[in-house]
């Protein structure tokens, strides 16, 4: 199976995605923790896409297209992947649909995390992560047991650095723009599926199962 997870910043891609991954034994490749991780390690990725990240722009499609296409070559991505965050733009989606046609599949669904705006900046600005793994928290709707801490590892969290209520100005500005076209260019090929993501992520969650078993 191929998923590609469309939506806003704060829509619940990053949380839904975990639950989804292990139900399914998919792969999860999020294009924007694969980015942190590179610009954590300095790598020359990293240092490439460090400053447009910080500036809340997307970073150019020739350097998400070689991570993703690099990523899904590993062994471990057999049964398939969620792409959370992956394409974002319209030339990234063909891209996407060349490489997977030459691997003989195409993408199954596109979900699309519809949320109103307005929502976002308490989701943004309340959020902190485990880095290493992937949890998300938030302060208010879903408090690790302890403040600024993994509740299964002990480690501490972190808050990202675009997490501010003006950088998430520019996310969502490219988002309107460069991401939103992707939904259109899928709609016409019938894949898109459309999630109410503004309920409680228990709720997200049936209706995503739902759609995969549909
Ligand atoms: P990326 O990391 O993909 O960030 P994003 O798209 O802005 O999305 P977020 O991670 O902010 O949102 P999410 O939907 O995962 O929200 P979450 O589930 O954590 O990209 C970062 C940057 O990298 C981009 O700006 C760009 O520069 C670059 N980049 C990445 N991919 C690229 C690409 N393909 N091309 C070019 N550039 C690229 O939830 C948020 C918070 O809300 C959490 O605290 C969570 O606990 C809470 N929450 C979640 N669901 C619910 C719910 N249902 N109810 C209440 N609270 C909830
Ligand atoms: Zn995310």
């Amino acid at each position: 199976k191929v998923l590609g997870y469309n939506g806003p910043p704060g829509s619940g891609k990053g949380t839904q995605s975990p639950i989804i991954k292990d139900e399914y034994c998919l792969c999860h490749l999020a294009t924007g923790d694969m980015l942190r991780a590179a610009v954590a390690a300095k790598t020359p990725l990293g240092i490439k896409a460090k400053e447009t990240m910080e500036k809340g722009e997307l970073v150019s499609d020739d350097l998400v297209v070689g991570i993703i296409d690099e990523a899904m070559k590993k062994p471990s991505c057999q049964k398939g992947f969620i792409l959370d965050g992956f394409p974002r733009t319209v030339a990234q989606a063909e891209k996407l649909d060349e490489m997977l046609q030459k691997q003989g599949t195409k993408i199954d669904k596109v979900l699309d995390f519809a949320i109103d705006d307005s929502i976002l900046e308490e989701r943004i600005t309340g959020r902190w992560i485990h880095a290493s793994s992937g949890r998300t928290y938030h302060t208010k709707f879903a408090p690790p047991k302890v403040h600024g801490v993994d509740d299964v590892t002990g480690e501490p969290l972190m808050q990202r650095k675009d997490d501010t209520a003006e950088v998430l100005k520019s996310r969502l500005q490219a988002f309107h723009k460069q991401t939103k076209p992707v939904i259109d260019y899928y709609s016409k090929k019938g894949v898109v599926a459309m999630l109410p993501a503004e309920k409680p992520p228990k709720e997200v969650t049936v209706e995503v199962q739902k759609v995969l078993s549909s």
